[in-house]
């Protein structure tokens, strides 16, 4: 009955234009495309390890409207467990306006909604499920004080816990960093929370080593086509882990994609050194940047070479 990865997070709807660069203050441009996709980092993370091949459970909280209800049924389609997925009517289901430029990048404003309604109630009636998970996941698109409960719950009772703090906040409770096997960012997040500049993998050796100290098992640090950096508490070199170059349609949740592989991992290979972990993730998340969208560019196991399993 246990699940191999819980998630603890965030749904939103995302509401996508691409345009041929991002806007300006005060500008209006004209996009070629517009379209609706199923998003918020906590879920693409669950997703992506589902579609993987292993069993997940979502805990979040969407809105009691037609957005709520169509996540939901979008959870099932893709075999999450869905018991601990609530509807409530006092906020409308997380929104995120997601703007994406001809070379693929991205602009977010995040809306969180009903995701922050997500509190300690509900970590109490999902508690069974996140003692009994291999592995918890978090981010900061629910309240900070929700993730950091989660994930003390779930390092508490041996569970093995990845935190992912984005979108990163620049006073984030350094309780965090105790609780967390492996604590994985982007370069951005990496320089908020160091104050480091993170532009290539010498600087990022530098970061990973700052956020090391504070107390983590473990810290990725992802540098999109540099692949990244990998650090452990009881190895004093760090591994850079290059990746092959692909040609980005849309990075929009790559980061996701990589956590729900590097989860997927965690849980299924216990005996696989993290940085080869990390290198078969980063080999997933380079197909989902090939596609437009989050949820939709993931790859199943059956669109992936037998080499990453
Ligand atoms: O990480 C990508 C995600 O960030 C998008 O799906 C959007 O919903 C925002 O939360
Ligand atoms: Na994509």
């Amino acid at each position: 009955k246990a699940f191999d990865v819980v998630v603890v997070g965030s749904c939103m709807t995302d509401l996508v234009s691409q345009a041929p660069r991002l806007p300006k203050a005060g500008e209006t441009i004209h996009g070629h495309k517009f379209f609706i996709g199923f998003g918020g980092k906590g879920a693409n993370q669950c997703i992506q390890a589902a579609r993987l091949g292993v069993k997940t459970a979502m805990v979040c909280k969407v809105g009691k409207d037609f957005f709520g209800d169509n996540y939901i049924q979008n959870f099932k389609d893709n075999g999450v467990h869905t018991d601990f997925v609530w509807q409530t009517s006092d906020a409308a289901t997380g929104a995120a306006s997601i703007t994406v430029n001809d070379a693929g990048e991205n602009a977010i404003v995040i809306v969180a909604g009903a995701n922050m309604l997500l509190g300690r109630a509900e970590l109490q009636e999902a508690l069974p499920a996140i003692s009994h998970a291999k592995v918890l996941v978090c981010q900061l698109e629910v309240s900070p004080q929700t993730s950091l409960e989660a994930l003390r719950m779930a390092h508490d009772n041996k569970v093995k816990t990845i935190f992912n703090p984005a979108p990163a906040i620049s006073d984030l409770d350094p309780d965090f960093y105790r609780v967390c096997d492996v604590f994985c960012c982007n370069e951005s997040e990496a320089e908020l929370l160091t104050g480091f500049s993170v532009a290539n993998v010498e600087e990022a050796l530098q970061a990973g080593q700052e956020l090391l100290k504070r107390g983590c098992g473990a810290v990725i640090i992802t540098l999109g086509p540099q692949g990244s950096v990998v650090f452990k508490t009881q190895e004093s070199a760090s591994k850079h882990v290059p990746t092959t170059a692909v040609t980005a349609v849309d990075t929009t949740g790559a980061g996701d994609s990589f956590i729900g592989a590097l989860a997927f991992y965690m849980a299924n290979y216990s005996t696989m050194p993290l940085e080869e972990m990390a290198r078969r993730a980063n080999q997933v998340a380079g197909v989902s940047v090939q596609a437009a969208g989050t949820q939709t560019s993931y790859p199943t196991k059956q669109d992936l070479p037998d080499e990453l399993f």
